[in-house]
């Protein structure tokens, strides 16, 4: 069995600029901080598959129809629930909608069960954070999105399997 998710997997830039980001989150809600190279945002969380469905599931991924966006994260938020401070966007690119309602859909169809919970783009940077006075007013990152992946998750480590880039192709 493999932990698998679908994801957005920033570039260098973008994870340089998150890595200070989560910096100054972690000293208004301590906690422990995502490592840079984990750092991501999750499209679909499926959990525990069966290796022998790689296949079907980057046929799936394959059938994704998205252009790619600019994702701006401006908003520093967090999660009581789930004590998670984490970057945001105020702004929704109606592609990256395009994107995860495909994908989801997709799923769906081919029997491909993930966590419904609705989709809230977020890239957690800190968990066990204690609720902050205050949360810090950062600089926007701009992130210019490209491509989806999946993911593998095993022994505290992702690991990029395959990544589909975003075409927006004619229907
Ligand atoms: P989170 O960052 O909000 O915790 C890998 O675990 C990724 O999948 C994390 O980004 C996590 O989101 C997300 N995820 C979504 N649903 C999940 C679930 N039910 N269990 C674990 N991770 C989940």
């Amino acid at each position: 069995m493999l932990r698998l998710f679908f994801a957005l997997w920033p570039g260098d830039d973008t994870r340089d600029a998150l890595a200070d980001w989560s910096e100054a989150m972690h000293r208004a809600c301590g906690g422990r901080r995502i490592t840079a190279d984990k750092v991501h945002a999750t499209l679909a969380f499926l959990g525990e598959r069966p290796a022998d469905e790689l296949a079907a599931l980057a046929a799936t991924a394959g059938l994704v129809n998205a252009p790619p966006f600019e994702l701006v994260l401006d908003q520093a938020r967090y999660w009581k629930q789930q004590r998670i401070a984490w970057a945001g966007a105020s702004t929704v690119p109606a592609a990256l909608g395009t994107l995860s309602e495909s994908l989801r859909a997709l799923l769906s169809e081919r029997g491909f069960t993930f966590d419904s919970k609705p989709f809230v783009p977020h890239i957690t940077l800190v968990r066990d954070a204690s609720r902050p006075k205050e949360l810090p007013s950062l600089a926007p990152i701009r992130w210019p999105v490209e491509s989806f992946c999946l993911v593998q998750s095993s022994g505290g480590t992702y690991a990029v399997l395959s990544s589909w880039p975003l075409l927006g192709r004619d229907p």
